[in-house]
């Protein structure tokens, strides 16, 4: 392989800013600015205050947010019994729709279902579900999440462990010959972003490390020219 396609390789993981962390004063100049730095995706945060200990918003926020990006929205379910609520965030814009796979029985069937919609399908596991789990599922899966936090807040430290999930995970798409994102969301920052994009991830959730900085555009440019 040569050189330069080497390097472009390397280049093809994505920016997924996490809008947790971001002023909602100023939300859509903020999605605006980093939609112009190269950002892939807007990831969006649902919490019920009961999967995880905090409440963020509803398919309602969602639906007014995506008049205003052509940015995929990445919609990332951290709430009890997902099946309620996938119909209504599909329909307020989201494109892809992840949920937790500790959050659900029947995780295959609601895969399915997302896909049935028309958005792409995502699943995650917190730091203590092996990645094993998902073996029967990345069949029926456009995203695996990998939590390198514990849910429910931003500005949390990276769990090292999660580098060998990842690589995991990773391989375990490989074998079943299917395309499948490797997405990690929690504690990435620019000293450990390398690692993580070496390790196998294709998209990086970044929240803090965006927002938590005078200038959210600049940073995700940053993050991009890693
Ligand atoms: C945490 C959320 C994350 C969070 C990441 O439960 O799923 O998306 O915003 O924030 P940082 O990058 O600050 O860890
Ligand atoms: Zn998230």
């Amino acid at each position: 392989m040569s050189r330069a396609s080497e390097s472009s390789n390397h280049a093809r993981f994505k920016i997924a800013p996490s809008i947790l962390s971001a002023d909602f004063g100023c939300i859509v100049r903020e999605i605006e600015a980093v939609e112009r730095a190269g950002a892939s995706y807007v990831h969006l945060d649902v919490m019920d205050g009961r999967f995880v200990p905090n409440l963020t918003w509803g398919p309602k926020v969602v639906g007014d947010l995506r008049k205003h990006t052509e940015l995929v929205f990445d919609c990332h379910l951290m709430i009890v019994e997902p099946e309620r609520y996938v119909d209504d965030f599909r329909k307020a814009g989201a494109q892809i729709i992840t949920f937790h796979l500790e959050a659900t029985p029947h995780a295959q069937r609601l895969l399915a279902h997302i896909r049935s919609t028309g958005a792409k399908a995502g699943i995650s596991i917190c730091p203590q579900t092996p990645v094993a789990m998902l073996e029967d599922l990345v069949y029926d899966a456009d995203v695996i999440l990998v939590m390198s936090v514990n849910p429910g807040f931003g500005g949390q430290q990276f769990i090292p462990r999660s580098l060998e999930k990842i690589s995991q995970a990773k391989a375990m798409v490989r074998e079943a010959g299917v395309s499948c994102e490797i997405e990690v969301d929690g504690g990435i920052t620019l000293e450990n972003a390398r690692s993580v994009i070496d390790a196998g991830a294709d998209v990086l959730v970044i929240g803090s490390a965006i927002f938590d900085t005078p200038d959210c555009a600049a940073a995700t440019a940053e993050f991009l020219a890693i």
